[in-house]
């Protein structure tokens, strides 16, 4: 068992509920169908409604957009498609305003190949910044300097320069090239830009997969089976150094900035090695996203064991993260196929211990957008996941929801049934729930801070039901997710206990049965 109760004072990002925007699909204020700042803006009152403590906001730097902006051309510029200088401080003083905070992203393994940098590297062998990236001769047959393969099309991760007849890295598209992180120009360069938003007011970063940057200039054949999983062969003591660094810079602020870290290693511990002190080192990243629960099916053993595993791993003083959905995956509506799962799912997600990431629409169910053929813009097949928000029912599939013009995607495949105007203030609506959930977890000390222990499988209502227990001094919580289309006993040692919460708006006490998805939060 953990137990979180201490006399240290509690970091604020541990007792945050953190909300992701993609800023392209939440709000158009400039009305040229891409979302924007002062789009944000005009609907933080919303936010601070829904009751989340923190919002993310996916890449708004200056950019091609290759990769919506993951391919950076400028770290401290402002894409103009977002707006301007002033509209961030507006948007940044809206939401201190309001008691929330705010985090960017920041992409640090790699630069967008307009960037300057790169620019100036590709110009010649001996351009001073040539050695920000990393290059290298092909082997003597022709072929790539290394088998790495990119995460993107299937292609090799290494491009051709015909002008100095040198490979560059890419891990992922050809126009974002790896910055080499072993040039201390490099991490200074990037330090300069982490700075440049701290002194703008930013409470912290998301770290684009920032396990990559620790590669260094190791960048030698891989074994076959990892070729086409770079991101797998760059765990490497190297990056906990940079992150180390990086921490320290942090820590230089009094506001307490954070950095959550994208670290796509799905083995164990991996990922919680990257908060450092887990194991008595020196401090790495404050979070370190664990994504084994999104790619964990809908079933109560599976996600139960995915659970356990991951406290395991982030063990005090480890914290962890927990994400169903983000801009980079199939909304968990979607993934769990019903609305009463997604709402068991939501149950999950803001009880259980560790900081909860929420992605924009999950508060109203939304479900994927469905993506013709000819509105297809991602490189890697992840529009759906990014479809506008609808903030009201009256439109179709491409225009209205309260969008000024057409978006530059088609709107979610339920818009129109869970537009924000139809689910805020709809007691049974999945806002609510959330609002509800939201709420709970801001009153009760115990499911922010408790401890949890989960039942052994067969210990709850049945091999169907995920049972946890939260504690805090006498507080005592028990959750039971009933992660099945069957009804479940309901457990006897809970005869009981008193119902905080159910996603069943009938329920009014302990016993009887678990409906078919019903999750139940329990005070004991
Ligand atoms: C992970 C981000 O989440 C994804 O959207 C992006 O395409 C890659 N990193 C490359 O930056």
């Amino acid at each position: 068992m953990t137990d979180s109760a201490g006399s240290e004072p509690t970091p604020w990002w541990r007792d945050a509920v953190i909300y992701q925007i993609y800023p392209r699909s939440f709000a158009d204020a400039s009305g040229d169908g891409v979302g924007d700042l002062a789009g944000i803006t005009s609907k933080l009152d919303y936010l601070a409604d829904l009751g989340v403590d923190a919002l993310w906001l996916s890449p708004i730097f200056t950019s091609p957009m290759r990769d919506f902006g993951y391919d950076v051309a400028d770290y401290c510029g402002i894409d103009p498609v977002f707006g301007t200088d002033d509209d961030f401080d507006d948007l940044i003083a809206g939401v201190h305003d309001r008691g929330m905070r705010l985090l960017l992203d920041w992409v640090p393994n790699h630069s967008s190949s307009d960037h300057p940098w790169f620019v100036e590297s590709r110009s010649s062998r001996d351009n001073p910044k040539r050695d920000w990236y990393v290059w290298r001769d092909r082997r003597s047959d022709g072929s790539p300097p290394t088998n790495w393969m990119s995460l993107f099309k299937g292609v090799p991760a290494w491009t051709h320069d015909e002008a100095t007849d040198q490979s560059y890295l890419h891990v992922f598209l050809a126009e974002q090239p790896d910055l080499n992180w072993a040039n201390p120009e490099v991490e200074a360069a990037m330090h300069e830009s982490l700075r440049h938003w701290l002194d703008r007011g930013v409470d912290g970063f998301r770290a684009d997969v920032v396990n990559l940057i620790g590669k260094g200039t190791d960048v030698d054949d891989l074994p076959e089976d990892l070729v086409t999983m770079p991101l797998l062969a760059t765990d490497r003591p190297f990056g906990h150094e940079l992150l180390r660094r990086i921490r320290t810079l942090l820590d230089s602020y009094p506001h307490e900035p954070m950095m959550v870290g994208e670290v796509y290693l799905l083995q164990a511990g991996e990922s919680a090695s990257y908060l450092g002190d887990i194991a008595g080192g020196a401090p790495e990243l404050n979070l370190s996203f664990d994504f084994r629960p999104l790619h964990t099916s809908w079933e109560a053993r599976r996600m139960q064991r995915a659970l356990s595993k991951m406290e395991g791993d982030f063990a005090e003083p480890g914290w962890p993260t927990f994400v169903l959905s983000n801009h980079d995956r199939s909304r968990h509506r979607t993934r769990y196929g019903t609305e009463a799962r997604a709402r068991a799912a939501a149950v999950l997600a803001l009880t259980v211990r560790g900081t909860p990431f929420l992605y924009a629409g999950e508060e109203l169910g939304l479900e994927d957008g469905v993506v013709p053929p000819d509105r297809v813009v991602d490189p890697d097949g992840r529009d759906g996941c990014r479809s506008p928000i609808p903030w009201t029912a009256d439109g179709d599939a491409e225009t209205g929801h309260g969008w000024p013009t057409r978006p530059w995607l088609p709107f979610p495949a339920n818009a129109t049934t869970h537009a924000a105007d139809v689910e805020v203030g709809d007691p049974g609506s999945m806002h609510s729930l959330y609002r509800d959930l939201l709420a709970l977890r801001h009153d009760l000390a115990v499911l922010r801070r408790g401890s949890i222990e989960f039942a052994a499988a067969d210990d709850g209502g049945g091999a169907d039901v995920i049972r946890f227990e939260r504690r805090l001094g006498d507080e005592r919580i028990v959750v039971l997710v009933n992660a099945s289309e069957r009804s479940a006993r309901w457990p006897t040692d809970l005869a009981d206990a008193a119902v905080l919460l159910s996603t069943d708006r009938d329920r009014r006490a302990s016993g009887g049965e678990l409906a078919p998805d019903e999750a139940v939060v329990l005070r004991l």
